[in-house]
């Protein structure tokens, strides 16, 4: 399938961000949301970033505005009814992620692929709510999406082959390299970094060193570009702990339990730089 248009749910950073890659890399892309000022706000957020790498002499001014010009903002989800394939990017809800593909699968040709890009439900329980599930795949970004270079696709146990090819096909051409994963909680890239990050919670409930001992030994002792705290304040301490809970009860192994001092910060509302406030103040 050679994907002319694509419809991304969802206008907030992850969103924008595949949004801005896809019409990087010469395709069409409405970028949907309800919030049509979130849409607006995204746009513009888009057209700083690529401006700014003009600036730097990385973008041609000529291909930044060809980028521009191959997005559209809508706040409404039948102009998804333009598009060969649909990344939703709605937020971590399995309800409103439900809705979204409801949607998505009524405006959507018959022939469309339909992508989640969820860090923590199960795939295959997402396409089992739709019409036709083998053209459903988790298609899942890292923040931050334009400077990432993974995605990682995930098969639920109806995607068909075509479907996962062709996935695959377009995070290559977004210049993304592809990894496959089974549809099992936390995928790879959670799987390890959450009880990784959480682990890092835990000595610093332990009063193993302080909060920078911790992050400058990992990030100077494993050549990592931050270290596990301040990762943790950059995805969101909300985001963690829920990805943990999600490891914890569906595998069912004590050993992912959510560290006591992560759940005290999410409690408090400092879920790190989204608040200025996580394990560092901003
Ligand atoms: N959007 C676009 N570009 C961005 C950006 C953003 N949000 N943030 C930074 N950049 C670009 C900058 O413009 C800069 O580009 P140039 O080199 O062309 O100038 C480059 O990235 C480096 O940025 P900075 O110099 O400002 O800062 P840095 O060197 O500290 O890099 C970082 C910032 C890229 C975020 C880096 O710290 C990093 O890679 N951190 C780890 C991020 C990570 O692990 N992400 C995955 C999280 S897990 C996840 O997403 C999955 C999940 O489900 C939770």
């Amino acid at each position: 399938m050679d994907v002319k248009t694509l419809a991304v749910v969802g206008a907030g950073q992850m969103g924008a961000g595949i949004a801005q890659v896809a019409a990087q890399s010469g395709i069409e892309v409405f970028l949907i949301d309800l919030n049509t000022e979130l849409v607006a706000k995204s746009l513009k957020g888009i057209e700083a970033q690529l401006q700014k790498a003009v600036g730097k002499g990385k973008l041609a001014a000529d291909a930044a505005a060809a980028t521009i010009s191959r997005l559209k903002g809508t706040g409404s989800a039948a102009d998804a009814a333009h598009a060969d394939f649909a990344v939703e990017a709605v937020t971590e809800n399995e309800g409103v992620k439900k809705k979204v593909f409801a949607d998505l699968a009524r405006a959507l040709k018959p022939e469309a692929i339909l992508a989640t890009n969820t860090s923590s439900i199960p795939i295959t329980r997402i396409a089992a709510s739709v019409e036709r599930p083998e053209r459903v795949i988790g298609m899942h970004f890292m923040n931050p999406v334009p400077v990432m270079q993974l995605v990682e696709v995930i098969r639920g146990a109806q995607t068909s082959d075509e479907t996962y090819a062709a996935t695959k096909a377009l995070a290559t051409r977004m210049g993304k390299t592809t990894v496959l994963s089974k549809d099992m909680p936390g995928f790879i890239v959670n799987r390890i970094l959450i009880p990784m990050i959480n682990e890092a919670c835990f000595a610093l409930q332990e009063g193993l060193a302080t909060a920078e001992d911790i992050d400058t030994a990992m990030k100077l002792g494993t050549n990592v570009p931050m270290g596990p705290l301040t990762l943790a304040d950059f995805i969101g301490l909300d985001t963690c702990l829920y990805i943990a809970e999600v490891l914890h009860k569906g595998l069912g192994d004590d050993k992912y339990r959510p560290a006591p001092l992560l759940r005290q910060y999410v409690d408090a509302g400092w879920m790190g730089r989204k608040t200025q406030r996580g394990f560092y103040r901003y």
